[in-house]
């Protein structure tokens, strides 16, 4: 069964139509990668999938319509990293990150020492142990976005949506969250969506990719099937070049415009 299914999912904003049946499946502990131009309706997606933005057509993560599940329900099933977080700029990393515990709380509120325990791991996997004290507001964009992913991994759901995770990390934090976004994938069956808009990563981590045009698919396979030239070319306006990696994955390279200097 799969993790995550999606079928003629149709989102409407401001009345105007954004995702025009779109369809997703996303087996259990695999990664999916979402990919397209700015404005195709990527965040939209996820939004749709973990339940904040109304949605015709189904949805469902672990066989239940996320559109019919109570907000705690969802949040035990599915943890959501959003691409612009609003985060409270007064609280501290380890109070924001404890709040990842709530869908787990019981009837009175109160944090276990287990829900602490996990907070303290999520921050020490992303290399934020010395920042439990720290204001949100007096940290760096990268620092700020690994506290939410810290927060969504407390969570501890089966289901983990990235919407791009890693735009303002520097190289060796990239390799990180996504090494042990993977690692969580292989070894406790975590399932991943994520958008992302370095297609090269994209080829690295996913097992599938859905190419998102216009609130469309227009291709959906491996990364070798989505990541061809012709088709980058078509649907972001993109000169590249693809390579393989030596393990048949591939790489994409912008391809930099010759202009002839003076004289020439
Ligand atoms: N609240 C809103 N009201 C009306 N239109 C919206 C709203 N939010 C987004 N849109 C529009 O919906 C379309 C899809 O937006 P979305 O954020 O899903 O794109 P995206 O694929 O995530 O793009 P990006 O690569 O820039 O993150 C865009 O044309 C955007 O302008
Ligand atoms: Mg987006």
């Amino acid at each position: 069964m799969s993790a995550v299914k999606a079928a003629g999912v149709r989102v409407r904003l401001d009345r105007r139509p954004i995702l025009h049946g779109v369809d997703l499946a996303v087996a259990s502990g695999a990664w999916h990668a979402v990919l397209g131009p700015n404005g195709a309706g990527k965040s939209t997606l996820l939004k749709a999938i973990v339940g904040i933005l109304p949605h015709e057509g189904d949805i469902r993560v672990g066989g239940e319509a996320v559109a019919k599940l109570s907000a705690k329900h969802r949040a035990r099933l599915i943890a959501y990293v959003p691409q612009q977080p609003q985060l409270p700029g007064d609280m501290t990393v380890s109070e924001y990150v404890l709040l990842g515990r709530t869908p787990h709380l019981g009837y009175l509120g109160v944090e276990s020492r287990t829900d602490r325990a996990v907070a303290e791991s999520a921050l020490e996997r992303l290399d934020l142990a010395g920042f439990s004290g720290r204001r949100l507001g007096a940290m760096s964009g990268g620092e700020r976005q690994r506290v939410v992913l810290a927060r969504a991994l407390a969570q501890q759901a089966g289901v983990l949506l990235l919407d791009e995770p890693t735009t303002a990390l520097d190289l060796g934090h990239q390799q990180q969250v996504l090494d042990l976004v993977d690692e969580l994938r292989a070894t406790e069956g975590l399932t991943v969506i994520s958008t992302l808009h370095d297609l090269s990563l994209a080829a690295q981590y996913a097992d599938e990719l859905t190419l998102l045009v216009e609130g469309a698919v227009a291709a959906c396979g491996t990364a070798r099937e989505v990541l061809t030239e012709q088709r980058i070319a078509e649907n972001y306006g993109a000169r590249v070049r693809v390579f393989d990696d030596g393990e048949g994955r591939p790489v994409i390279h912008l391809i930099r415009e010759k202009h002839h200097g003076y004289g020439e």
